[in-house]
């Protein structure tokens, strides 16, 4: 079958998109608004999206409300959020920080986590949250109203000393995070304990190996 995007309407779109491109990473934002209220929500249209330098971006999407998302208007007031990863243990409380509480209810409380001080920006990260990256706002994109695209550089990277394989090298246990990914129909999620490995193929090795041959050329 196939779905011709621009005909749909709006929520199928989502339903379309968000149900396939899966599983996805999940962070949870936080960011201080102009009084310095802090704000928390879990996001997973996020990814790392360059090392050199180290880049973050989140896409916000409209407020149902027909408003841009508060992690977006505090981000561009303010310049600076946390991504905080979510290991399994805490995916109740994430989603708890999703809540359309009124304004100026606290996520965090609400979630029972924690903060800590960050170190290059003004908004806390989470304490209980194995892995914070501290960002500074560097651009952003909007493709529609009352939406973000936000890209922000990493300043500072946290990760909790138990999952530090190799400072040095700044090798991390990412089994041992036991972090989670969303998956479809806004509700479902997956563990990402069932790994499987596989090595990159290399063109020297295949040709060694008589995988291929080196003189052949493609029709
Ligand atoms: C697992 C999960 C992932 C989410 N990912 C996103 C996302 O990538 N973009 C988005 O706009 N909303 C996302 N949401 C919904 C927001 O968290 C929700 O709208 C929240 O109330 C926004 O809060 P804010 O206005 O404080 O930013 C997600 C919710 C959950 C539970």
């Amino acid at each position: 079958m196939q779905f011709d995007l621009p005909s749909m309407k709006p929520m199928d779109r989502y339903e379309l998109l968000l149900g396939t491109v899966v599983p996805r990473p999940i962070a949870i934002v936080t960011t201080l608004n102009s009084d310095g209220v802090l704000n928390a929500a879990p996001y997973s249209l996020f990814n790392v999206v360059g090392h050199d330098p180290p880049v973050i971006m989140i896409a916000v999407l409209p407020h149902p409300e027909g408003r841009l998302k508060d992690t977006a208007d505090n981000i561009f007031v303010t310049k600076e959020f946390v991504v905080n990863l979510v290991p399994e243990a805490l995916a109740e409380a994430m989603n708890i920080t999703c809540i359309d509480a009124p304004p100026g209810r606290n996520e965090l409380q609400l979630a029972k986590l924690e903060t800590a001080p960050s170190i290059a920006v003004k908004p806390p990260r989470i304490a209980e949250s194995p892995v914070a990256f501290e960002c500074r706002l560097l651009t952003s994109l909007s493709f529609g109203p009352h939406q973000a695209i936000v890209f922000g550089e990493v300043a500072n990277a946290y990760v909790a000393d138990r999952y530090v394989l190799d400072a040095e090298r700044a090798l991390v246990d990412t089994p041992k995070l036991e972090l989670f990914g969303a998956m479809h129909a806004a509700r479902w999620y997956s563990k990402t304990s069932d790994r499987f490995e596989m090595v990159r193929p290399n063109w020297a090795r295949w040709v060694k190996d008589g995988k291929v041959d080196e003189n052949e050329r493609s029709a």
